[in-house]
């Protein structure tokens, strides 16, 4: 299995600006704050503590990309995302393992328009990756 890194905790918020709030209360720094993707329609801020990066994300239309799981979850952590040095690789080798992609590696504004896939494990659920 090529390397993988983890990046960051992505947090499903319905409010985003309580849900900043209330990681500050509990002394997160906010890395990189509130950002609109509007490939995916939602919304997204970075947050920082301990060395642990949190991803918040929060739909701002019906037909976000995170609706029907924000239905399911409500206010909850959902993904991990890791990172590696040969995306190509990783990602065959994810496959390999049973994880199947959910999308296709779609650039994210929130990540300076690298691309990131999610896929999914029957045992585990989802997890993103992230290009280089
Ligand atoms: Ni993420």
């Amino acid at each position: 299995m090529a390397s993988l890194t983890v990046h960051h905790i992505g947090y499903l918020v319905k409010k985003i600006d309580k849900a900043k709030e209330a990681f500050t209360a509990l002394g997160y720094q906010i890395e990189q704050d509130t950002l609109r993707d509007e490939i995916r329609k939602v919304d997204i801020c970075f947050l920082l503590k301990d060395g642990y990066r949190v991803e918040l994300v929060s739909p701002y239309a019906a037909d976000s990309v995170v609706s029907g799981l924000m239905k399911r979850y409500k206010n909850s952590p959902y993904h991990i995302c890791y990172e590696t040095a040969d995306f190509e690789a990783a990602f065959a080798d994810l496959t390999a393992h049973g994880f199947i992609a959910i999308d296709a590696p779609t650039p994210a504004p929130a990540f300076q328009n690298r691309d990131v896939v999610f896929l999914s494990s029957a045992a585990l659920g989802m997890i993103e990756l992230i290009r280089p």
